[in-house]
């Protein structure tokens, strides 16, 4: 069992490591390190963490969020406390852009694990959200037709384990791209973009969202891996990301951190930014698809 506070978050499939992208990344890795070595809670962290991904305007979450095919941003966020197992997903929310602010607000008022739509759009506005004046109509001309499925580009996702051994994940998205309106993907689904339990593991999943759900999302991979010993587990990792490209014909990208504290890192796609904070190490990259080794050296 691995000891120390850790987190790792990504930028998303596709995501790439511009100069500013970089600087903001290096400012939002050392304000984390201070809060990790302070002792906060996993669930905290992750949640401070994808907030400032969201803020950022720079990936798909957030202030970021793409429209769907009728012009509509309607953002989706997961959220999973591993130790005391409440989890809960919101998806379709127009008007918040500070989504894992609001998943963490609603997480454990309800046992449900999921909450769609005018909702919660409705319990914000009655707690004292903000709901940002929605500048953009529907599109009226907008067809329904087959023009989904472009690649998805900037969830963001970040786990913690924290220094009691919690672990916590959060997954943020505005979906991907031209999407038909109220299409959900991967991102809000427990167990299939966000997964946390301090016996299994924790992981945030990124990608094509309908892919990952027919391979059976984050928490098969982090079964899978429980069962398999050290040496095995990049063959584990290698073969689920290309069983859900080879047969779901999906990209998907990952952090995680599994059952004994093991952080890991791997994706299908071009690029994938993702990074990780540990006591003494910070590193953040821009990588190309595979398996990644997130130890210091
Ligand atoms: N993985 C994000 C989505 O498919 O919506």
């Amino acid at each position: 069992m691995r000891s120390g506070p850790t987190l790792l978050f990504h930028c998303g499939t596709g995501s790439t490591l511009t100069a500013p992208v970089h600087g903001f990344l290096d400012t939002t890795m050392a304000e984390l390190d201070g809060l990790l070595e302070s002792g906060q809670r996993a669930l905290d962290l992750a949640v401070t963490c994808v907030s400032r991904l969201e803020e950022s305007g720079f990936f798909n979450a957030g202030r970021g969020a793409v429209s769907q095919a009728d012009g509509v941003v309607r953002r989706d966020v997961g959220a999973m406390d591993g130790g005391t197992l409440k989890a809960l997903g919101l998806s379709q929310v127009r008007g918040i852009p500070k989504m894992a602010r609001l998943v963490a607000a609603l997480l454990g008022q309800s046992d449900h694990v999921h909450l769609s739509g005018q909702m919660v759009e409705r319990w914000a506005e009655r707690h004292g959200w903000f709901l940002e004046a929605r500048a953009e109509k529907e599109d009226p001309t907008f067809l329904w037709d087959a023009r989904s499925g472009q690649a998805g580009e900037g969830t963001v996702g970040c786990v913690v384990r924290d220094s009691k051994g919690n672990l916590a994940a959060v997954t943020s998205t505005g979906g991907i791209g031209r999407m038909w309106p109220g299409r959900i993907g991967d991102s809000p689904i427990v167990g299939g973009g966000f997964y946390a339990d301090n016996e299994v593991g924790a992981i945030s999943m990124t990608g094509i969202g309908e892919a990952i759900l027919k391979v059976g999302g984050g928490s098969a991979l982090l079964f899978l891996l429980g069962n398999v010993c050290e040496g095995e587990k990049d063959r584990v990792v290698s073969d689920f990301l290309d069983r859900i490209k080879s047969r779901f014909l999906g990209v998907a990208g990952f952090v995680g951190i599994d059952r004994g504290g093991q952080p890991f890192a791997a994706h299908s796609s071009e690029r994938m930014v993702h990074g990780i904070v540990r006591k003494d190490f910070r590193q953040v990259r821009e990588v190309g698809a595979g398996f990644f080794p997130v130890e210091p050296s």
